[in-house]
């Protein structure tokens, strides 16, 4: 594991990272939503692999996909059941915008890390106009 100093962070050469406690908050194959500095984020625990954090309300109409089923890669918005991978955050099957994802990982004492560097930049998240 890399380690990170201070003056990294300080620097701005690395996000922060927030500790959104122990991972046995999400029992496996579910999400949960966590505020972040004033964000909504959902980090989904699938049976296997990794751990996925992505913007917790769907560009449709505001769904909190930490409610919707997870599977096959994917969260369905509990609200009218438009899918995305949860890897990417990329919309399947319908023309939404693809949600912002965070880097999201366990620690060797199994806290959840979130690092606050998103693939999208500030005001590039859209709605989805359908
Ligand atoms: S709010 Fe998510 S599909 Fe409509």
């Amino acid at each position: 594991m890399m380690e990170t100093s201070f003056a990294q962070y300080a620097s701005g050469l690395m996000p922060p990272v927030i500790n959104l406690g122990s991972l046995e908050r999400i029992p496996p194959g579910e999400g949960r939503e966590f505020e972040v500095n004033g964000e909504l984020i959902a980090v989904f625990r699938p049976r296997k692999g990794t751990l996925y954090a992505l913007q917790a309300q769907c560009p449709h109409k505001a769904g909190h996909l930490a409610d919707g089923f997870t599977g096959g890669g994917v969260v369905v918005c509990p609200l009218h059941a438009f899918k995305f991978e949860l890897a990417s955050g990329a919309p399947v099957g319908n023309d939404c915008p693809a949600l912002q994802t965070y880097p999201v990982s366990v620690s060797e004492d199994g806290e959840i890390l979130l690092a606050l560097s998103s693939t999208l930049q500030e005001g590039q998240r859209l709605p989805c106009l359908i």
